[in-house]
C-alpha cells in the first residue's frame, strides 16, 4: 500500500489506475489551458505570514456554508462522468463526504442517478443542475432533486456552451468508452476499473437516460451539451428555476462583479466565484485572483464561495482569507477516488483537512471563523490593475 501524504500523490495514482480518457478530463483546461494553469499558480504567489508563541490549542475548523454544519469548509464540487474514474463513483464520493461531514453536489451529467445516489445515503446532499432546452426535463430534474431531499440546488451559469477540450477531442470521449483496439489497450492495463465496471450497471449518464426524449447521442458529453444545453439561459430563466426549486440557490460560475451583484440582489444563497475549473472560458482570470474584487462588490449581501484551483488545505485557507465562506474541491477528490474508490476520496478530504489544520495554527489561528487577510502576504499587484 503507497503512502499517500498529498494530494499530488492522489493524482499519479490515479493517472495509473483510471483509463487515459477520464484521467485526461479530469485533468484538461479548455483551449491553451492558460486559465487553468493560472487557477494554481495563483494560488502560489500568495504566501502565510506565520506567527509564533500563540496557543495552538483547541481548534477547530468547523463552520458553515448556506447555514449547513460542515467539517470544515471544503464542499466537493459537482464532476461530470464521476462514475467513469471508478465503478459506482458518484455513490463512494457521497459517502465518503457524509462521513467526513462535508457536502456532496452531484453533477446533472452523472453516472449515478440522483435517486441511487439518495438511495446509497443518508444525510442530504446538493444537486447541480444543467439548464436544457427542454422543459419538461428541467422541471422534472427539479422534482426529482425534491424528491431525493438534496437540500441546496447548484445552478451552473457559465457552461450552455461547451468550451473545447483538445484532449477529450483526440480520445473520443464517451460513457461507456467505445471498445476500441486503443482504448482496449489501455483498459486492459487498468484491470481493477475495467473488472468494477463490469460489475455494475451504472455505465451511461443515468440521470439522463430513460429521463429524457428524443435524445441523440447520450455517451457524449459534447454532442448532449451541443444539442441539449439552452443557449437562451438569462436571469429570467434562472428566476423560473428559483421558483420551481423554492429552497436554497447557489449560483455557481460568477467571475464578474456586475455579475455577482446582480446575483445578490437577485436573492441567491450563495455564489461560486469559478472559471469552471478552466474548462470553459480559456483566458479569464482565476477565481482567486478575481474573489477579493468581487467579495468587495457584493460585501456580505451574499455568501461568497469559490472553486478552481484548490489541491491543498493551504489553498483553502488562502481562499477563506481572501473572503470565501466556503470552497469546493473538483479535481482533488476525483485523483481520490480514481486511484483508491471510496477510501480515496476520505483520504483527499483527510489531507485537506490534516493541512488546513496545521497551516491555521501555524498561522496563530485556533478557529476557522477567525482566518482572514491579516494572515496573508500577497503580492502587490496581485489582483492586477485590469481596464
Ligand atoms: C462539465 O461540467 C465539464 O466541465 O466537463
Amino acid at each position: 500500500m503507497p503512502v499517500i501524504t498529498s494530494i499530488a500523490d492522489l493524482k499519479r495514482l490515479h493517472q495509473r489506475r483510471s483509463p487515459k480518457m477520464f484521467y485526461d478530463y479530469a485533468e484538461s483546461g479548455s483551449y491553451t489551458e492558460q486559465t487553468f494553469r493560472d487557477n494554481t499558480d495563483d494560488f502560489a504567489q500568495i504566501r502565510l505570514r506565520q506567527k509564533v508563541a500563540v496557543d495552538m490549542s483547541g481548534r477547530t475548523t468547523a463552520s458553515q456554508m448556506i447555514g449547513q454544519p460542515v467539517a470544515m469548509p471544503v464542499a466537493l464540487a459537482p464532476v461530470g462522468m464521476t462514475g467513469m474514474q471508478s465503478p459506482d463513483g458518484e455513490i463512494k464520493a457521497a459517502r465518503a463526504a457524509e462521513k467526513f461531514g462535508v457536502p456532496f453536489t452531484l453533477s446533472t451529467m452523472s453516472i449515478c442517478s440522483i435517486e441511487d445516489v439518495a438511495a446509497h445515503t443518508t444525510a442530504p446532499f446538493w444537486f447541480q443542475l444543467y439548464v436544457m432546452r427542454d422543459q419538461d426535463f428541467v422541471a422534472g430534474m427539479i422534482e426529482r432533486a425534491k424528491k431525493a431531499r438534496c437540500s441546496a440546488l447548484v445552478l451552473t451559469l457559465d457552461l450552455q456552451i461547451l468550451g473545447q477540450r483538445h484532449k477529450d477531442l483526440k480520445n473520443g470521449l464517451s460513457a461507456p468508452p467505445k471498445m476500441t483496439l486503443r482504448n482496449f489497450i489501455d483498459i486492459a492495463t487498468k484491470p481493477r476499473w475495467a473488472f468494477g465496471m463490469l460489475a455494475t450497471p451504472r455505465r451511461t449518464f443515468r440521470n439522463i437516460v430513460g429521463h429524457a426524449k428524443d435524445v441523440g447521442d447520450i455517451s457524449s458529453l459534447m454532442a448532449w451539451t451541443n444539442e441539449q444545453f439552452d443557449p437562451q439561459l438569462d436571469w429570467g430563466k434562472v428566476q423560473q428555476i428559483k421558483d420551481a426549486w423554492g429552497g436554497k440557490l447557489i449560483l455557481k460560475g460568477i467571475l464578474d462583479e456586475d455579475d455577482a451583484r446582480r446575483a445578490a440582489d437577485f436573492g441567491a444563497d450563495a455564489i461560486i466565484v469559478s472559471n469552471h475549473g478552466g474548462r470553459q472560458l480559456d483566458g479569464a482570470l482565476s477565481s482567486i485572483r478575481m474573489l477579493p474584487r468581487i467579495v468587495a462588490a457584493v460585501g456580505d449581501r451574499v455568501e461568497v464561495h469559490m472553486d478552481s484551483g484548490i489541491r491543498s488545505g493551504q489553498d483553502v485557507l488562502k481562499a477563506l482569507a481572501m473572503g470565501a465562506k466556503g470552497t469546493y474541491i473538483g479535481r482533488s477528490y476525483i485523483y481520490g477516488l480514481g486511484a483508491m474508490g471510496e477510501a480515496g476520496v476520505t483520504k483527499a478530504l483527510e489531507v485537506i483537512h490534516k493541512e488546513l489544520d496545521i497551516t491555521m495554527a501555524l498561522c496563530g489561528e485556533r478557529d476557522v471563523a477567525n482566518v482572514g487577510r491579516h494572515n496573508l502576504l500577497v503580492p502587490k499587484g496581485f489582483e492586477g490593475e485590469w481596464a
